[in-house]
């Protein structure tokens, strides 16, 4: 029995020791922390290291206890698990309650708290939302797509959570799937680029403030965008998510693996296994990936966490899920305990792990050495030393600073593909603004907003691009565009309505019947106009280009819509350029460049400007 004051000893010493480089994940490993990881590690009970390796979502806790009672090493807020309510101080305040728990257990080791901040730190309602990455890519700016990430880093931080979903560096090669806009491009350069600038941003510290500290997170481990239609969960014919992506080894280390090399060499904390399959066979079992490329071949020495509830699907029971899991090189499960959404309970998965581990089906060797990295990224990250929130970073949340790091985004993230004389706008000119996106936060923001899949309407702070364009000059809005008054000329903005994973997944990537009415309506008028589209990824629209006199693609902006309508009135021209090829319609879907008969509407790298 080892003795308590021992324990508070060794507590005081960890949370006195300096760590060379605290903030910057990219720096070596040091002797100093391996040596202090042993020491705790001589101490860990197996329950103690299988808490550890334990990721629960915090809305699914039996007991805010049990974080104390089973030494539980991380917890998450999936998409719109957030606090009674939903704003910064709640958040941190939660994450503190949580924290606190976690240090009063035996070996007070911090919790690492993960999120998916991956377009600012969307579930929380008054964060500055930036474009998703499909515009980010568009931009394909290193310094603005690193500012992004910082930014974002500190209002994540301000809420205490130290571990970033993101990025997500998917090479994207489908316009029917519903997760495309988290990806970047189609195009191995772009993606690598704008992921390691999103590394650097979320790990290292440069805003002035000592605490910030965000783990990231590259991810899916590996082929999540090469997935083929009709393979999708549970071999959805009409879904691609989560699907079999047919790659062999050599595709793999062509295409998909160089963004992940250099996410590694950033420094990158913690790599997501992938849902998907590759060649049938899930990656969450597949050990060659884990076991033997990333962490053998390639020398990653942080941690791998599976997806949500991702080991539930390697065919095969509950436990035989956690043993291949595990074995195949998987560090950390988000288990995340969801049993009203059929997933396993975190203490089924404890139990089972425990099983296994005494039935010797899963060595000590494998745990400790989860453990090992583990820990290694809770003390490279400077958690170990500061696990508590630093409130002083919330002025920095939602703040002025950031929406102007956002607005820069949008501008530059901006693609015009036609323009027959009619951009930019005149400011002394009266315009008619109409369409379903014209004056909704919600649906400039998209998916992975306040809420999972994301929501139309008010729900969070921001200018809407009606907003941003009554600014400029006079303007009138309506919703469909029919109107008796007289104007020179209109805006219309449509596009889709926001999704994610599974839901988003579409074959029939046209405008909706609402929005080509308002065209008609617009067009009615017999004044020229210009559409600005709002979109995750290339709509089919080759006639609505030709029939508008201006066509411009803002993507996913997030809530800043002024940065559309800076572009749309000339005070800063269009230099976003296509990341992905654009389809003329379905039968070209999916096209990337490279393929066989290349032939989209328009190519990669396109975008006008003036
Ligand atoms: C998604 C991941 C995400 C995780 C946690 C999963 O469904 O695939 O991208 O990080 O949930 O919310
Ligand atoms: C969670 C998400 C997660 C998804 C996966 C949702 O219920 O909120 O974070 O990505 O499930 O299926």
């Amino acid at each position: 029995m080892i003795k308590y004051s021992f324990i508070i000893g060794l507590l005081i010493a960890f949370s006195s020791c300096s760590i060379n480089g605290k903030h910057d994940l990219a720096s070596d490993n040091s002797a100093q922390i391996e040596s202090k990881i042993d020491s705790i590690m001589a101490l860990m009970t197996v329950e103690e290291k299988i808490g550890q390796m334990t990721q629960i979502d915090q809305q699914f806790l039996d007991t805010i206890q049990d974080i104390a009672d089973y030494g539980i090493g991380s917890l998450l807020s999936g998409g719109g698990s957030h606090p009674d309510t939903n704003h910064f101080e709640a958040w941190t305040d939660l994450y503190d309650e949580y924290q606190r728990v976690a240090l009063s257990s035996r070996l007070g080791i911090p919790l690492i708290y993960g999120i998916d901040a991956v377009h600012g730190h969307n579930n929380v309602h008054g964060a500055t939302i930036f474009p998703h990455n499909v515009g980010l890519g568009c931009a394909n700016d290193y310094e603005v797509c690193r500012k992004v990430s910082e930014a974002t880093a500190v209002e994540v931080a301000a809420t205490g959570i130290n571990w970033n979903f993101s990025p997500c560096i998917a090479i994207a090669e489908d316009e029917r799937w519903g997760r495309h806009y988290e990806g970047y491009s189609e195009d191995v350069e772009i993606v690598t680029n704008m992921g390691v600038a999103s590394i650097e941003g979320y790990q290292t510290k440069t805003l002035g403030s000592s605490n910030i500290s965000v783990v990231a997170c590259a991810k899916h481990f590996i082929g999540d965008g090469a997935t083929e239609w009709g393979t999708g969960m549970d071999n959805q014919p009409d879904k691609i998510d989560r699907g079999n992506a047919l790659i062999s080894d050599s595709l793999i280390r062509a295409k998909y693996l160089p963004p992940y090399i250099a996410a590694i060499e950033a420094g990158v904390g913690t790599v997501m296994a992938s849902f998907n399959s590759i060649n049938g066979l899930k990656c969450h079992a597949n050990g060659y990936l884990f076991n033997d490329l990333l962490k053998g071949e390639l020398g990653f020495d942080g941690f791998v966490i599976s997806d949500w509830q991702g080991i539930d699907e390697i065919p095969g029971d509950y436990k035989s899920d956690i043993i291949n899991s595990v074995n195949s090189g998987v560090d950390m499960i988000m288990v995340p305990g969801a049993v009203k959404w059929g997933g396993e309970h975190y203490k089924t998965f404890i139990s089972l792990f425990k099983e296994s581990f005494d039935e010797g089906l899963i060595t000590e060797e494998r745990i400790d050495d989860a453990v090992r990295r583990i820990l290694r990224i809770k003390f490279r990250s400077g958690l170990m030393k500061n696990p508590m929130a630093d409130r002083s970073l919330l002025e920095k949340a939602g703040s002025e600073e950031h929406r102007a790091i956002a607005r820069e985004a949008v501008q530059k993230s901006q693609v015009l593909l036609k323009n027959d004389n009619m951009l930019p706008l005149a400011n002394d000119k009266n315009y008619l603004v109409c369409g379903s996106g014209a004056n909704d936060i919600g649906k400039q923001c998209g998916g992975w907003t306040i809420e999972w899949q994301g929501a139309l309407g008010d729900i969070t702070e921001g200018t809407t691009i009606w907003e941003g364009i009554s600014e400029q000059t006079s303007a009138t809005l309506s919703a469909d565009g029919k109107t008796d008054g007289s104007f020179d000329a209109a805006v219309v903005v449509i596009g889709e309505n926001p999704y994610t994973e599974m839901e988003g997944d579409s074959d029939t990537l046209y405008l909706s019947k609402e929005d080509k009415q308002t065209i008609a309506n617009v067009e009615a008028l017999n004044i020229p106009y210009t559409v600005v589209l709002i979109t995750g990824r290339p709509l089919i629209v080759t006639e609505e280009i030709d029939a508008a006199d201006a066509f411009m693609v803002a993507w996913l902006p997030g809530t800043e819509g002024d940065g559309v309508s800076d572009v749309l009135f000339g005070d800063v021209a269009p230099s976003g350029k296509l990341s992905f090829s654009w389809p003329k319609d379905m039968e070209n879907v999916p096209v990337n460049f490279g393929d066989e008969d290349y032939d989209p509407l328009f190519k990669l790298g396109y975008g006008l400007t003036y």
